[in-house]
């Protein structure tokens, strides 16, 4: 997979460079196929700074940039961010409409960067339930995307695992009663194959930075065999350097899946 190439994103961060063609070679198969990010801590980074939430959310997208890049660069081939949770509706309406602005601008300005570097965007959650604007551009960002080859970004946006679950439920729910399913042919597969992830790789690594260990209603029933990062550092602090020690940290766990090996 090429490098993301673009002058700007070196140039901002070029001290924070990580030689990814020599990590992948070290990490191999041990690198998680899929990964998913709570990205918690926003708030409080601001906060520490004097600074309104948003900004904290600004600079948590920012932040984004080098995760997609090293993501991408290392070969993983799926990476799902939880930016929106059914449950965020509760916060304040300015910071609701400030994560708005943000998501907004993202889906407007970075689309064609990440097209050039050939990652395909899915939008995992309740579209329907989002603000137009948003939800048109969200599928106009999937809609440009979809023959692409590379990294698999999954944006959760009004996302929440219970959610996902009842609508599963439901379109499996429909075809049984249309005679079309028989409900003992049900199975697992069936069940996973009608989720917002369906044909994404199994979930490897779920990492929630922040400090905070829990699952929040995200990816529930993707993470059965998930590995759990829990880590102190506040998301706009989790550097390229931070999120490579967490995957070496996963390349090293052994995975048993309930066996014995
Ligand atoms: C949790 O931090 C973070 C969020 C609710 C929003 C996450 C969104 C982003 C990083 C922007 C992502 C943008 C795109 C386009 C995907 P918090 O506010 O709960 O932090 P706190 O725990 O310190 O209060």
């Amino acid at each position: 997979m090429t490098a993301f190439a673009t002058p700007s994103f070196f140039f901002r961060e070029a001290a924070l460079q990580i030689d990814a063609e020599k990590e992948r070679q070290a990490l191999g198969d041990r690198l998680p196929a899929h990964v998913g990010i709570i990205m918690d801590g926003n708030g409080r980074w601001a906060t520490k700074r004097g600074m309104p939430r948003a900004f904290g959310h600004r600079a948590g997208t920012e932040r984004l940039r080098g995760i997609i890049r090293l993501s991408s660069d290392l070969g993983i081939r799926a990476l799902s961010l939880y930016a929106f949770s059914t449950e965020n509706w509760k916060r304040p309406k300015a910071e609701v409409d400030a994560l708005f602005g943000l998501f907004m601008e993202y889906f407007v300005n970075e689309v064609e960067e990440l097209h050039t570097n050939r990652v395909r965007i899915r939008v995992l959650g309740d579209v329907e339930g989002l603000p137009a604007n948003v939800g048109a551009a969200v599928r106009a960002a999937e809609k440009k995307t979809a023959e692409n080859d590379g990294l698999r970004l999954n944006v959760a946006l009004n996302y929440g695992s219970r959610a996902e679950t009842v609508r599963a439920v439901q379109s499996l729910a429909r075809e049984a009663a249309s005679g079309a399913l028989s409900p003992d042919a049900i199975s697992e597969e069936t069940l996973l194959s009608r989720l917002d992830t369906a044909g994404l790789p199994e979930l490897d690594l779920l990492i929630r930075t922040g400090g905070e260990q829990r699952l929040s209603n995200f990816l529930l029933l993707q993470a059965a065999y998930a590995e759990l990062a829990f880590v102190d550092t506040l998301w706009p602090d989790y550097s390229d350097e931070l999120y490579m020690d967490t995957l070496r940290d996963y390349a090293r766990r052994n995975r048993r899946f309930g066996g014995l090996k």
